[in-house]
């Protein structure tokens, strides 16, 4: 009779600490909430900051930076250039053949390596020396294995687009500064600093011919590949280790900067929207916390609900939280205390396990956070979290984009003056093309869907046909090879 009165104790127990779980899942649903009212508030909210931050230097937390980039390639260039893509977790040599009539051949041996760690926070006084020379020497190896097979430069000077993944105050379309570090960069004595001449002289100090024809960021590149394949292509997104978005603005628009004149009354804005910031977010307590104890605080928080970076995270304070409350996660104290220990790609694979007994979540949660074999409703507790985190993730950023449109008039918002050609009825929307680049759109299906599904219900059935996203595969490093020849000395048609 004791015993199965302390068997009816633990149960009840257990079912009390089970609810306490569902009550923080449930709680945590509710703060990551995105009906389609609340984003069209967001888009509002984007479209009101880009107008603040192109009004005037810093009248808004969104940068609105000057890209200098006033003509996108449009398929006509021609030549031998290359690419040098660093701001993300790897970095990536590459070289592009273009001939004219849309073709550029990405030629063979693209080196795609990790940065060392050691690099990429380095405090050493002679930091920013071992990166760029860790960069130049990569690229010497490369120029060096070249040759066979690949066409002679015949003594001309090498042509590298270089994208550099950072906010950057530019100073012309091939130089500029570093504003600051983010996506858990941080090179001491590099902030304020012309990344274009730190790189020149490290090529310089290696004695290879190559110089910065433009220094770009990797939506810039992304931007100007799609426009390379496709003229309707006027804005463009990553969704990688860190988000950002450009577009092509109207220079009459970009009111900070009257006077400086345009040649085709255009110019790329890189908005930096990882720092969009807006009283609208769905903010929980789990992303207050990650900012506090984040290197960068009150600083890229659109980034840290949205990007590769962080997602994984999110999902581990909130099963971390469950597992102080319960002890659904068994008692032994497993590695949920490491930052950073679930990372995006495994998210995706522990939301995507369709096995029925949700063997890879049992795997990661086993090899990665240690947790012992849970059952099955725990596996779909996690699997839930990863849903909520994502699904918040990737509608924000749908929010993000249709206000990018709102702004340029494409959404459908506005009448004829706002992007429809004449006539009115939207079936007569001018077609609008958004290039997309960044793993957590290319190969995380389920962020995918839930993205363009946000889109479409943002937009509405009538508008978001003309909207299309376009996946620009290689774009941030063979935009900016293409954007070098687009501005090369030698001179190719530009639009
Ligand atoms: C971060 C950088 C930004 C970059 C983005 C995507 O937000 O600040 O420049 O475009 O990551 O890589």
């Amino acid at each position: 009779c004791v015993v199965a009165g302390t068997m009816v104790g633990k149960r009840v127990k257990s079912r009390r600490r089970w609810r306490k779980v569902v009550k923080i899942l449930e709680e945590f649903e509710e703060g990551c909430a995105t009906p389609v009212e609340k984003l069209r508030q967001v888009v509002d909210a984007m479209a009101v900051e880009m107008h603040a931050g192109l009004a005037s230097e810093g009248g808004s937390k969104l940068k609105m930076l000057l890209t200098f980039v006033q003509n996108l390639p449009n398929g006509s260039e021609r030549g031998v250039y290359y690419g040098l893509d660093l701001g993300g977790t790897n970095f990536r040599v590459l070289r592009v053949q273009l001939g004219g009539q849309r073709s550029a051949i990405l030629e063979p041996g693209v080196e795609r390596q990790p940065i060392p760690e050691h690099l990429m926070t380095s405090t050493s006084e002679v930091a920013k020396f071992e990166l760029f020379d860790f960069i130049a020497a990569s690229l010497q190896k490369f120029v060096e294995k070249e040759g066979n097979g690949s066409v002679a430069l015949e003594g001309k000077l090498r042509e590298l687009g270089f994208t550099f993944s950072f906010p950057v105050k530019q100073t012309s379309v091939s130089s500029g500064i570093l504003i600051k570090w983010t996506k858990g960069f941080s090179i001491h004595d590099t902030v304020g600093k012309d990344v274009s001449e730190c790189l020149n002289q490290a090529l310089e100090r290696r004695g290879l011919d190559m110089r910065v024809a433009v220094l770009i960021n990797d939506t810039v590149g992304t931007l100007a590949l799609g426009h390379y394949h496709d003229e309707d292509t006027v804005a463009a997104v990553i969704i990688g280790t860190g988000t950002n978005a450009c577009y092509l603005e109207r220079s009459d628009d970009i009111i900070k900067c009257q006077g400086l004149l345009t040649t085709s009354g255009a110019m790329v804005v890189n908005m930096e929207w990882g720092n969009f910031w807006s009283s609208h977010l769905p903010r929980t307590s789990y992303d207050i916390e990650l900012d506090s104890e984040s290197p960068n605080p009150n600083d890229q928080g659109f980034e840290k609900m949205i990007s590769g970076m962080y997602l994984g995270d999110i999902v581990r304070r909130v099963i971390l939280k469950m597992s102080q409350e319960s002890d659904v996660f068994g008692l032994s104290f497993s590695k949920l205390s490491t930052p950073f220990i679930l990372r995006s790609p495994l998210i995706a694979a522990m939301h995507e396990d369709d096995s029925p007994d949700l063997r890879e979540v049992a795997r990661i949660l086993g090899e990665i956070l240690e947790i012992g074999d849970v059952p099955l409703k725990v596996r779909k507790l996690v699997v839930k979290v990863c849903d909520v985190v994502t699904r918040r993730a990737a509608r924000l950023a749908a929010a993000g984009i249709v206000g990018i449109l709102k702004k340029m008039g494409r959404d459908g918002s506005g009448g004829i003056a706002s992007g429809e050609v004449r006539g009115g009825s939207h079936s007569k929307m001018r077609r609008t093309v958004v290039a997309i680049e960044g793993a957590l759109y290319t190969s995380y299906t389920l962020f995918r869907e839930y993205l363009n599904d946000a889109i479409a219900d943002i937009l509405g059935e009538d508008i978001s046909p003309h909207v299309v996203l376009k996946v620009m595969e290689d774009g941030s490093g063979m935009g900016a090879a293409v954007l070098a020849a687009a501005y090369s000395s030698s001179g190719q048609d530009t639009l």
